[in-house]
């Protein structure tokens, strides 16, 4: 039996699209900062600092949401590096079905924050300068059930980015393929030493 071999799997393999992954990682940041704000803001007593660290929080939000809409322009326009070959169909369908429920808790999160806010009284200003509409009406009662429902969000995203990042580590070292490789900015990053069921499409074995 003898192996052809193809192009070098670097160059077999594609990144993704150095936006898309700008955007992803970006997004990874102010998550942690939005997260990290507002834990620390329940630790301090000083209104100036808890009123900085819950504008940071809102902030932060705001920008992921554009990200979702940058995000899914990008994916529009130049489509995603497919790694799925050779995957079973059940894990590539998982795989999609998961992104598409992390999009939508990336937006969903954020508008029940902006919610939350106006239903307490207070305007939202992106960047903290240009005025954005009410999307409900202020009602103390209210806005304390869009707290809840924001923060049981914020838990639910939680455990999917737990998932995710599972997944992600589950493909680099059991599976050893390049998914994670793809989503590195790092362009020296070396591929892993790749796992023949992640070769396939990529090697042909002629007899
Ligand atoms: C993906 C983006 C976001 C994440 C992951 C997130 C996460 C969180 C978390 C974990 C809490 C604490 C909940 C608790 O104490 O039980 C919180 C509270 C809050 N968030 Fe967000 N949030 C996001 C976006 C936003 C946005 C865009 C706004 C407003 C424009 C916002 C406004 C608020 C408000 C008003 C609170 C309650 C603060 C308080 O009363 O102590 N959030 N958020
Ligand atoms: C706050 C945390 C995170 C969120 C919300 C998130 C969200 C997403 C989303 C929505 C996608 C779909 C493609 C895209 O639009 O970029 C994706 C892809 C990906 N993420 Fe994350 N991610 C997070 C953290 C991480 C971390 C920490 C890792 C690495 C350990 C990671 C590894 C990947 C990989 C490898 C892909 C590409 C999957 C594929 O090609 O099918 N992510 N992520």
């Amino acid at each position: 039996m003898k192996t052809i071999e193809f192009p070098p799997l670097q160059q077999a393999h594609k990144k993704h699209h150095p936006l898309t992954i700008a955007l992803h990682w970006g997004t990874v940041l102010c998550i942690v900062i939005a997260v990290g704000s507002i834990l620390f803001r329940d630790a301090l007593g000083d209104k100036f600092w808890r009123i900085l660290l819950l504008e940071v929080h809102r902030q932060c939000g705001l920008l992921i949401m554009l990200a979702v809409a940058a995000r899914l322009y990008v994916r529009q326009r130049h489509g995603m590096a497919n790694h799925m070959k050779g995957m079973p169909p059940l894990l590539q369908w998982a795989a999609k079905a998961a992104h598409w429920m992390l999009y939508a808790a990336l937006v969903a999160l954020p508008l029940l924050g902006w919610a939350a806010t106006n239903a307490h009284n207070v305007g939202v200003r992106l960047f903290g300068l240009i005025p954005l509409p009410w999307i409900t009406e202020v009602d103390s009662e209210w806005a304390d059930t869009l707290t809840d429902y924001h923060s049981l969000g914020a838990w639910i995203l939680l455990g999917m980015v737990v998932m995710h990042v599972g997944a992600a580590l589950f493909h680099h070292f059991i599976r050893r393929d390049a998914v994670l490789w793809a989503m590195l900015p790092d362009k020296t990053a070396k591929l892993p030493e790749l796992a023949p069921s992640a070769l396939r499409g990529r090697r042909e074995i002629a007899k």
